[in-house]
């Protein structure tokens, strides 16, 4: 207790000068806290405004979320044709028909990778999954089959989080159902081919208790954290579980690559950068603010648009919502019942009327769909042409879109 030293003692002087600027400090983070609460209405939008977080994204308008705007909220950068053509030069590739077609749309410090990669350093990729359903669906594939991507074009290591831990502090289910399912979703994930040599899958209540080094990176971030600041960025309030408030620093720490000393011996500064949709930057924000302060390097991201519902693009695909998603295990019967059933048409209501104004691809789900997944440019080009000149009906795509993932959907096929 400060206060019972002798006034006047040299070091009690100068101690009390600490805790008087440590109250103003003290201060400035609760306004600082306070001015990220104000965010959350940035995340949680008003009542025009997307709403765009880790667990729920709803856009206001029917075309989907204004990504233009999202950019400018959560303080990212637009991927432009600078950027790619960048990125081209370096690996000696084509981009990937994702980052052509503007799904990964926004980033973080993109350069930066492409700087290291140019003086010939590696770095490493990370990316996760949250195991909430026994199937992932087709809008969880899009992160994952980027990220395979990146490795065969860089060539570098890749580690995947499964936050178990997280779907069992969120979610009604057992602890053992979120292990359980976090290993069928694994079958989804290494289906793609990852370079087995290269990647790392952990689920985190099982490798928490096995790496100190990633338990103590966690508990690193937790220190640099306030209660004020994850309320801010993630809406947590007086009644959330204490898990839920201190879970960020978990999905926080695989960015930095002190916490798998298995595979980076002692280099605690090899850059990282995570693909995923956009709905997770909350998470990465907070890291790259903790960062700086552990003497670590802030993680590099690219960001995804999402992969809409099939009713339509104001929702995202979502697992918890079955007839919203294609699920990897839907067999190919059941895939072309949910396209030919609930597939949201940009169609006119009539044939007359469809031939005369043409179909609307910005809300037409089955070209939304195809756009993601048609690698063919030109086909593509022409379908969107013909579907809005009228010529092409809805059914048509409907057609095209069953060829393609029909197919493409089934786990063993993927
Ligand atoms: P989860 O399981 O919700 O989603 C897994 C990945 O899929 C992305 N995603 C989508 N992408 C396009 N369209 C959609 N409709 C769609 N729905 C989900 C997510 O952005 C994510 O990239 N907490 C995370 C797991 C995690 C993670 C990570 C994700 C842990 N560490 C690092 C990305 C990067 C989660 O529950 O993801």
């Amino acid at each position: 207790n400060l206060n019972s030293f002798k006034a006047g003692d040299q070091d009690t002087d100068a101690l009390l000068k600490l805790r008087d600027e440590n109250k103003l400090l003290r201060e400035k983070l609760d306004a600082l806290g306070k001015d990220n609460a104000n965010q959350s209405k940035i995340n949680g939008g008003g009542e025009d405004e997307d709403e765009v977080n880790p667990w729920d994204v709803k856009a206001s308008s029917d075309k989907g979320v204004d990504y233009a705007k999202l950019i400018v909220k959560f303080g990212s950068s637009h991927v432009d044709a600078a950027l790619i053509s960048r990125l081209e030069a370096v690996t000696k590739r084509p981009a990937h028909p994702l980052l052509r077609r503007g799904m990964f749309f926004s980033h973080r410090d993109l350069n930066l990778i492409l700087d290291q990669v140019e003086k010939g350093n590696k770095f490493f990729l990370y990316t996760g999954r949250g195991p909430s359903s026994e199937a992932m669906h087709l809008g969880h594939l899009v992160p994952f089959m980027f990220t395979k991507w990146l490795q065969d074009v860089f060539d570098v290591p890749l580690v995947i989080q499964l936050t178990d831990d997280e779907k069992f502090l969120w979610k009604d289910l057992k602890m053992e159902e979120c292990q359980r399912l976090g290993w069928e979703n694994v079958k989804d994930i290494i289906a793609l081919g990852f370079d087995v040599k290269k990647t790392f899958i952990f689920s985190d209540l099982t490798f928490m208790g096995q790496c100190p080094s990633f338990y103590q990176n966690v508990i690193r971030i937790q220190k640099c954290v306030t209660y004020n600041q994850v309320k801010g960025i993630f809406g947590f309030d007086d009644s959330s579980p204490i898990g839920k408030i201190g879970f960020p620093a978990v999905q926080a720490a695989p960015s930095f690559s002190s916490s798998f000393p298995f595979i980076f011996g002692d280099k605690k500064k090899v850059p990282c950068l995570i693909p995923c949709a956009i709905d997770q930057d909350p998470y990465f924000r907070m890291t790259r603010d903790v960062a700086p302060r552990l003497g670590y390097m802030k993680p590099a991201l690219l960001h995804s648009s999402f992969f809409p519902a099939l009713q339509g693009a104001q929702t995202k695909m979502s697992a918890s919502d079955v007839n919203t998603s294609i699920f990897l295990t839907d067999t190919p019967k059941q895939i072309k019942t949910k396209i030919n059933k609930y597939a949201f048409s940009g169609g006119q209501a009539t044939v007359e009327e469809h031939k005369e104004k043409g179909g609307n691809c910005d809300i037409d789900i089955s070209f939304q769909y195809l756009r993601f997944f048609l690698e063919d440019d030109e086909k593509l080009e022409k379908i969107r042409r013909d579907y809005s000149s009228g010529e092409l009906l809805s059914g048509f795509l409907k057609k095209e879109l069953i060829d393609k993932i029909g197919r493409a959907s089934c786990r063993e096929r993927v």
